[in-house]
């Protein structure tokens, strides 16, 4: 190996323990003052109101960061946002995570119909297609586990989860690491079941 090669490893080696020991901490306050431009889609709280744009509030702090930094370098892409994250450095995007992450977020109702169906699928899973439950990574009530980055799903839109989980199964997002995790349970599912979870966890609180 050259030396170059060796200083570059120690320097990213350095650089990544820095970074995993000292997580930025975002400053909802401040993050506050850089939303403008977001509540157009997402409501000034982050409840928004339109079924295609995601609620943001009340979604952990550790998820927001991630999606904006993958939003940002175009590993996750969002055409309604393109250029829009590019002015901000990594101490905004936390701050802009921690504003969203301490408003509430609201709930919405399911479908009757579906949910026996979708109940079923997010508490137990699939056993005969080895689809593993949901409530594993997710929790219960469908509030995730901030500290791990999995996400709060409980009153989403439901048409926002089918296009999530519907893009997932396609390949059209792939940034859920290398484990593939999203990717690997969605590709098992149906339209039929993707609209029952969906409807459900829009209704679950
Ligand atoms: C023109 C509308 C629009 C504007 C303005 C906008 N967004 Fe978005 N945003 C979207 C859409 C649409 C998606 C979801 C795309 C998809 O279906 O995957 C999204 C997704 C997101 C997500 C991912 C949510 C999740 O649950 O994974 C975050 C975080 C986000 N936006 C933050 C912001 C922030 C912060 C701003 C302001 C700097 C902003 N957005 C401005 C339309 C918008
Ligand atoms: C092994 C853990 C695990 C299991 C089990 C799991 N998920 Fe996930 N899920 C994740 C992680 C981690 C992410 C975030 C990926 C990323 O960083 O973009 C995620 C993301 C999602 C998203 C996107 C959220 C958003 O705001 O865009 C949806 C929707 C979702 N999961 C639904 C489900 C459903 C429905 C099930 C059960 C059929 C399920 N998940 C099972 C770990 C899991």
């Amino acid at each position: 190996m050259n030396k170059l090669f060796v200083s570059l490893l120690l320097t990213m080696g350095v650089a990544g323990a820095a970074t995993a020991a000292q997580p930025i901490q975002g400053d909802a306050a401040a993050g506050q003052a850089k939303t403008a431009i977001c509540g157009a889609c997402h409501n000034p709280d982050g409840n928004s109101l339109a079924p295609n744009f995601p609620k943001l509030a009340g979604q952990g702090p550790r998820y927001l960061e991630k999606q904006l930094h993958d939003i940002k370098s175009g590993k996750r892409v969002v055409l309604e946002m393109t250029g829009m994250l590019d002015g901000f450095n990594d101490q905004d995007l936390a701050d802009i995570a921690a504003y969203f992450s301490s408003q509430k977020g609201s709930v919405g109702a399911a479908d009757p119909q579906l949910v026996e169906r979708g109940r079923g699928l997010f508490n137990g899973g699939d056993l005969e297609k080895g689809m593993p439950a949901c409530i594993g990574c997710h929790s219960p009530n469908g509030s995730g586990i901030a500290l791990a980055g999995f996400p709060h799903l409980s009153g989403q839109h439901s048409q926002y989860l089918a296009k999530q989980l519907t893009d997932f199964r396609e390949g059209n997002r792939t940034n859920d690491g290398d484990a593939m995790t999203m990717r690997a349970i969605a590709a098992k599912l149906s339209n039929k079941d993707i609209e029952a979870l969906s409807s459900y966890i829009q209704g679950l609180h």
